[in-house]
C-alpha cells in the first residue's frame, strides 16, 4: 500500500498473510477503505486517528487533523447550537449516536453526512474514545431530488393534460353547441326577413353573420383539437398521429409523411399522450427552426421496443452549443422518454437536417 510520509504505516516491511496479525489486518482494513471516513476520537472529542477515506472525504491529511477537535467538521450553526459535545454525551451514554446533516470539508465547502460515532470502552468499561464513521451522502442526496422532481413532474403534465382534455370537451360540447343553435336561429332569421319586402341589406348582415359564426366555429375547433386531439381518444395514437401530419401540411406548407407499423392496442394513454406530445413538439421545431421541405414520422413496433423517429431535412443545429434558458421543447421530449423508462437521441449538425430517435420498452407503453 502506498503511504504518505506523515501518515503512519505498519507494512514497511514486506510480508506475507501469515505474518499479519489480526490486528493488523483490521488497520488495513480501515487504511484500504475510502468511501468512509473512519477514524477516532479521544474522550474529549479530539481526532487520534485518520484514515485515508476520512482525507478524501474530509481534505484534511493525517498530519493536519491530529490532535485538533472534531468540532472542525461541524458547520457553524451546528457548533453554536452545541450539537458536537451533545452527539459524544449520547454516544457515551447510549453507546451510539447516528445523525444525518451538513457537515464542513477543510476548504469550507458542505456536505450532506450520514455520521455514526460509538463509545469505544476498554475491558473495565472504561471510555477511551469514540469509533466515528462518515459517509458522504451529497450524491445520494441529488439522486433522490432528481427522482423526486421528476416524479412531481410527471404529475404536472397528467394533471394538465386532464385539464386540456376537459377544457377541449367543454369547448366542444358546450360552446361549440352554442354556436350551432346560434347559426340556426340567424338562418331562420334570414329565411324570414327573405319573406318580407325591401329586406334586402338586413339579408346581406344575416348572412356576414352566419360567416362569422362558422369562422368562431372553426377556431373553436381548431383551439380545442390543439388542446386535446379528439382522434387521440377516439381512434388512438396512430390516426392521431396521420392527422397531425396532414395538418402540419396544410398549416406550414411543409410535407409531413407519417410511416406506422404499430397495432394500436399496444399503446396506454399515458404512452399515446407522450407519445403524441413528442411528435407535436419535434414539428413545433420544424416549423420553427428547420427551413425544411419534408419531415417523416416513424413509429415502429418489435416485440420489445417501440421506436419512434422524426427527421427533416432543414437547416440543422449545432447541438454541441448549450441549450439556451428557455429552451425547454428538447427538454421536455428527454423528461416525457424517461417517464416511458425509454432512450432518446438528437443528432444534427448544420445543413444535415435535424433527427430524433425515440425508444421505448413496449412494457411501458401497453
Ligand atoms: N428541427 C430542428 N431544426 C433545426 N434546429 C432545431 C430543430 N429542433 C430544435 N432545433 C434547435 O434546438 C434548439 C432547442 O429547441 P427547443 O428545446 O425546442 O427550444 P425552442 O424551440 O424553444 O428554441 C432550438 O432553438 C433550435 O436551435
Ligand atoms: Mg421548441
Amino acid at each position: 500500500m502506498a503511504t504518505s510520509g506523515n501518515e503512519p504505516s505498519r507494512n514497511d516491511k514486506a510480508t506475507s498473510a501469515s505474518d499479519v496479525s489480526l490486528e493488523d489486518r483490521y488497520f488495513l482494513l480501515i487504511e484500504a477503505v475510502q468511501d468512509y471516513a473512519i477514524f477516532m476520537l479521544d474522550p474529549a472529542g479530539h481526532v487520534a486517528s485518520w484514515n485515508p477515506g476520512a482525507q478524501r472525504i474530509k481534505g484534511y491529511s493525517h498530519g493536519e487533523i491530529i490532535g485538533h477537535h472534531f468540532s472542525a467538521f461541524y458547520t457553524p450553526e451546528d457548533i453554536a447550537a452545541g450539537k458536537p459535545a451533545r452527539e459524544l454525551e449520547i454516544a457515551a451514554s447510549d453507546g451510539r449516536v447516528e445523525d444525518e446533516g451538513w457537515r464542513v470539508r477543510r476548504d469550507g465547502s458542505r456536505f450532506w453526512a450520514n455520521v455514526t460515532i460509538s463509545a469505544v470502552r476498554d475491558a473495565a468499561g472504561a471510555l477511551i474514545g469514540f469509533a466515528k464513521v462518515t459517509r458522504d451522502m451529497t450524491d445520494r442526496t441529488r439522486l433522490a431530488e432528481l427522482e423526486r422532481a421528476s416524479m412531481v413532474a410527471a404529475q404536472v403534465q397528467i394533471t394538465r393534460e386532464n385539464e386540456q382534455k376537459r377544457i377541449a370537451r367543454e369547448l366542444h360540447d358546450d360552446l361549440g353547441q352554442q354556436l350551432t343553435a346560434l347559426k340556426m336561429s340567424v338562418a331562420l332569421l334570414e329565411a324570414s326577413l327573405g319573406a318580407k319586402a325591401d329586406t334586402t341589406p338586413l339579408v346581406q348582415q344575416t348572412q356576414t353573420l352566419q360567416k362569422e359564426i362558422d369562422a368562431m366555429a372553426m377556431s373553436l375547433r381548431r383551439i380545442a383539437s390543439d388542446l386535446r386531439p379528439p382522434l387521440l381518444d377516439d381512434l388512438g395514437l396512430t390516426a392521431a398521429l396521420e392527422w397531425l401530419a396532414e395538418d402540419f401540411t396544410k398549416r406550414y406548407g411543409i410535407a409531413a409523411t407519417a410511416h406506422i407499423e404499430a397495432d394500436e392496442p399496444k399503446f396506454n394513454e399515458f404512452a399515446s399522450t407522450n407519445l403524441f406530445r413528442i411528435v407535436q413538439e419535434a414539428l413545433t421545431n420544424v416549423a420553427r427552426h428547420a427551413k425544411a421541405s419534408r419531415v417523416r414520422i416513424e413509429l415502429a413496433c418489435s416485440r420489445d421496443l417501440v421506436s419512434l423517429d422524426i427527421e427533416d431535412n432543414g437547416v440543422g443545429a449545432m447541438l454541441d452549443l448549450p441549450v439556451g434558458g428557455a429552451s425547454f421543447g428538447l427538454l421536455g421530449i428527454r423528461e416525457r422518454v424517461r417517464q416511458l423508462h425509454g432512450t432518446v437521441s438528437f443528432t444534427s449538425s448544420p445543413g444535415e437536417g435535424f433527427h430524433i430517435a425515440i425508444s421505448v420498452p413496449t412494457a411501458c407503453t401497453r
